[in-house]
């Protein structure tokens, strides 16, 4: 049976409410076409993983407070801001099921709409002088924008390496993940090192966390966004990385050059995605992600028992199982 988002909010069933209605409130504005574009946010919501991920942290290292709920919001604020931006990147016209928000009022309003998630994310934390908070979620920030920009650098001279796709998806998403543990543990008043430990985990998992959204690319599921974009977009990820460094050098220079040249061409990327499923690129991906979600139960191992705890292992294994 597939684990339900649910019944690993179950704990936090009480805190999730009330983090809705905040969050709503954090995007509230007089601007009509801003208005607009915030409420059609609010109505395709994602999973929500981020503020689950906080206030079971906050959970297990002590209690929920309201620095957890600000910080819970202010991380889910960032996080869209950077979806919406993403899409724009990325060209991407679906997300969440519907179209993004570039597809429906183009990129020049995308960016602002971004900007302005962002900026409300900031102002909420300032507002409430939560520096300690806004510390740890702006260095995720800042090494959001830095991994995204290193893979764009890298997906233009195609010579990526396991390691640096590494170093790529942990700045890009699990930093944020990261920060996401690291914030509710420090809403929950622990020491420096304990935080550190908090965050350790969130980074195993937010890594299992896009090695699977990168499978995701390779499959024909309906998640809710479009899927062979990566190939298209010339991004290298795990699978096609590791098929290249096992292949002979004419099959790879004909997959290169079908990335490079062609990948505009549906058939082509098929013809991509084919390679990379017979020369084992998924199974090998696959034990990759198995292997940081090991190293994240090593590290929740070391915390004392309780509902939180049990949840946050659930949440753990359904960032490998989950279906979007
Ligand atoms: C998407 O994150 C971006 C990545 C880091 C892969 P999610 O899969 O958590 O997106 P939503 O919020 O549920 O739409
Ligand atoms: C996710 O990368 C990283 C961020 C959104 C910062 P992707 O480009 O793979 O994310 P999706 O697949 O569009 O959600
Ligand atoms: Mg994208
Ligand atoms: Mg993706």
């Amino acid at each position: 049976m597939p684990i339900n988002i649910k019944d690993i909010q179950a704990p936090i069933a009480q805190e999730m409410k009330e983090f809705e209605q905040k969050f709503r409130k954090s995007m509230k504005t007089d601007v009509m076409l801003l208005d607009q574009i915030m409420r059609y946010i609010i109505h395709r919501k994602g999973k929500q993983i981020r503020p689950t991920f906080v206030f079971l942290s906050a959970g297990m290292n002590g209690q929920i407070t309201e620095a957890t709920h600000r910080g819970a919001a202010l991380i889910e604020l960032l996080h869209t801001a950077t979806l919406v931006h993403d899409d724009v990147v990325d060209d991407s016209n679906y997300r969440r099921g519907f179209f993004s928000i570039n597809a429906l009022w183009k990129n020049k309003i995308a960016v602002l709409v971004g900007d302005y998630l962002l900026s409300r994310g900031l102002l909420l934390s300032v507002d409430n002088e939560d520096f300690d908070l806004l510390k740890l979620v702006s260095t995720a920030v800042k090494e959001m924008s830095e991994g995204e920009l290193l893979q764009i650098e890298k997906a233009r001279k195609l010579n990526i390496s396991e390691e640096i796709y590494y170093d790529v998806i942990r700045q890009k998403t699990a930093s944020l993940i990261a920060s996401c543990c690291a914030v509710g543990a420090a809403s929950a008043g622990v020491d420096k090192d304990l935080i550190e430990k908090n965050r350790l985990l969130g980074e195993k998992i937010g890594m299992a966390f896009q090695i699977k959204d990168d499978l995701f690319d390779y499959g024909d599921e309906e998640i809710g966004k479009p899927t062979g974009i990566d190939i298209k977009e010339k991004k290298l990820t795990l699978p096609l990385i590791y098929t290249l460094n096992n292949a002979s050098r004419s099959e790879r220079n004909h997959i290169i050059n079908l990335v490079k040249r062609h990948s505009n061409k549906p058939a082509k990327v098929q013809e991509v995605i084919s390679f990379v499923k017979a020369s084992g690129g998924i199974t090998y991906t696959k034990e990759v992600m198995s292997t940081y979600v090991n190293e994240s139960y090593q590290i929740l191992k070391e915390f004392p028992d309780s509902s939180y705890k049990k949840a946050l292992k659930m949440l753990i294994q359904y960032t490998m199982e989950r279906t979007k």
